[in-house]
């Protein structure tokens, strides 16, 4: 295991009602005027933004709100939000809603605060300063709820980037299972196959002797695995939605992902389909996996043949691993179009013809060396190759 530093300070409110309790939390944690930043609508049909506001009134904390976050939120929206912030002197901010929600909300937490442009941060510069941000989640995906990162799309090229720091992590985030169960299917299933995604990124890894992550990382996938099926089926299921945000949580605020090297490129390759035709980040991601997973096994035949036995159950066949190995892939891609997923180009919205383009942005965008890396390097050809394998 390598050495490492885990620092992840955020309070997390898990139930029930707990939404009620966000004035409270804004003024615990330091807010004297907030910023209510949210989406396209879900949470005013939810009467969950009523809520919300009249918790922040009860806890006399004045607030500006800026609705009409996108998924894959937008740069545009950021500025706004910073000029807004900087207007009315805001100096906390609150976001009510999914990853794009929160990811906005801390990109204009960044912003406020900064001097230059906020797109520093999406091209390389590690945040160190930020206003405090608190998030009600309304959807389990993302884990940006308990991360350090957000994810932003530049309009100015429409191409999507991440940043990173700790001074972005939430200093609280409320996770009430019962706002989850408005999600239409589909969302859920993305959602599902984010956090899956958010472990498998983990488990690739090039670190020996991580038996302890490895197995926590097994757990949380076997947790999805019984779950998902259960609340594609019934969406009221409140334990099998809490048991799926609590997981969505764990899967990415870095607890199953200490002390090992880690892949990403699924994410990365993922992060073009999403910018240039706006598909669920989730859907995105239940194309590729399989696709990247297929092409990259040779350099790791066991750890697929183990997680293939492990978490899929399949049989290990000790004198050819690699069969073992692919069979967990197909297991991983026939559970993802069960509960609803696409599984290729076509069902994305995606087209052929946009490769080049897709791959040229992919390993050159933003001063990228012609390649991208993680469990293993992938020069420009191999991504050509592994976009076409979703054909
Ligand atoms: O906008 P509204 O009207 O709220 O509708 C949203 C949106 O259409 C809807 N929704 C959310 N909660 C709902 C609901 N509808 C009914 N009832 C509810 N309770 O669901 C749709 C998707 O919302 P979005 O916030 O986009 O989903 P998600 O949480 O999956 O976030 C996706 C974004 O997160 C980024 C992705 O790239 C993508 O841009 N990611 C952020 C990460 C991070 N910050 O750590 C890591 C992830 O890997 C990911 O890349
Ligand atoms: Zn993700």
């Amino acid at each position: 295991m390598n050495n490492f530093s885990f620092y992840s300070p955020t309070y997390f409110a898990f139930g029930r009602d707990q939404e009620l309790e966000a004035g409270a939390l804004v003024k615990r944690f330091g807010g004297s005027k907030a910023l209510i930043h949210y989406g396209g609508g879900s949470v005013v049909r939810s009467g969950l933004l009523d809520r919300v506001k009249a918790s922040l009134d009860g806890a006399g904390v004045p607030y500006v709100e800026l609705g009409g976050v996108r998924p894959n939120p937008r740069s545009g929206l950021v500025y706004q939000g910073i000029d807004l912030c900087r207007r009315e002197g805001v100096d906390f901010i609150l976001a009510v809603g999914g990853g794009s929600t929160i990811d906005s909300s801390k990109a204009i937490a960044a912003g406020v605060v900064y001097e230059g442009d906020f797109w520093d941060f999406y091209a390389g510069k590690y945040i160190e300063k930020a206003l405090p941000v608190g998030t009600i989640l309304t959807i389990a995906a993302s884990g940006s709820e308990g991360s350090p990162d957000s994810v932003i799309t530049n309009e100015n090229g429409m191409f999507k980037r991440g940043a990173t720091g700790d001074a972005i992590r939430p200093r609280f985030s409320i996770l009430d299972p019962a706002l989850t169960q408005t999600l239409p299917p589909y969302q859920t299933a993305c959602g599902i196959t984010d956090i899956m995604a958010h472990l498998y990124e983990r488990y690739l890894t090039n670190t020996p002797e991580v038996e302890v992550t490895d197995r926590m990382i097994e757990a949380l996938l076997l947790t999805m695995i019984h779950e998902g099926p259960r609340v594609i089926e019934d969406p009221n299921n409140y334990d099998a939605r809490a048991n799926i945000m609590w997981a969505g949580m764990m899967a990415h605020n870095n607890s199953c992902g200490v002390g090992r090297s880690q892949d990403w490129n699924s994410h990365n390759i993922e992060h073009e389909l999403s910018a240039l035709y706006d598909c669920a980040h989730g859907a995105g991601l239940a194309v590729t996996m399989p696709a990247v997973f297929t092409y990259v096994m040779q350099h790791d035949v066991m750890r697929f043949a183990q997680i293939a036995v492990r978490v899929w159950g399949c049989q290990m066949d000790f004198a050819h691993p690699e069969v073992t190995a692919k069979a967990g892939i197909e297991a991983l891609r026939r559970f993802l179009i069960s509960i609803g997923m696409p599984k290729n180009f076509a069902e994305l919205g995606a087209k052929e013809e946009d490769i080049p383009k897709l791959v040229d942005v992919l390993c050159n965008g933003d001063g990228r060396p012609g390649s991208i890396s993680g469990f293993v390097t992938l020069n420009e050809e191999d991504c050509a190759n592994i976009y076409r394998l979703m054909l």
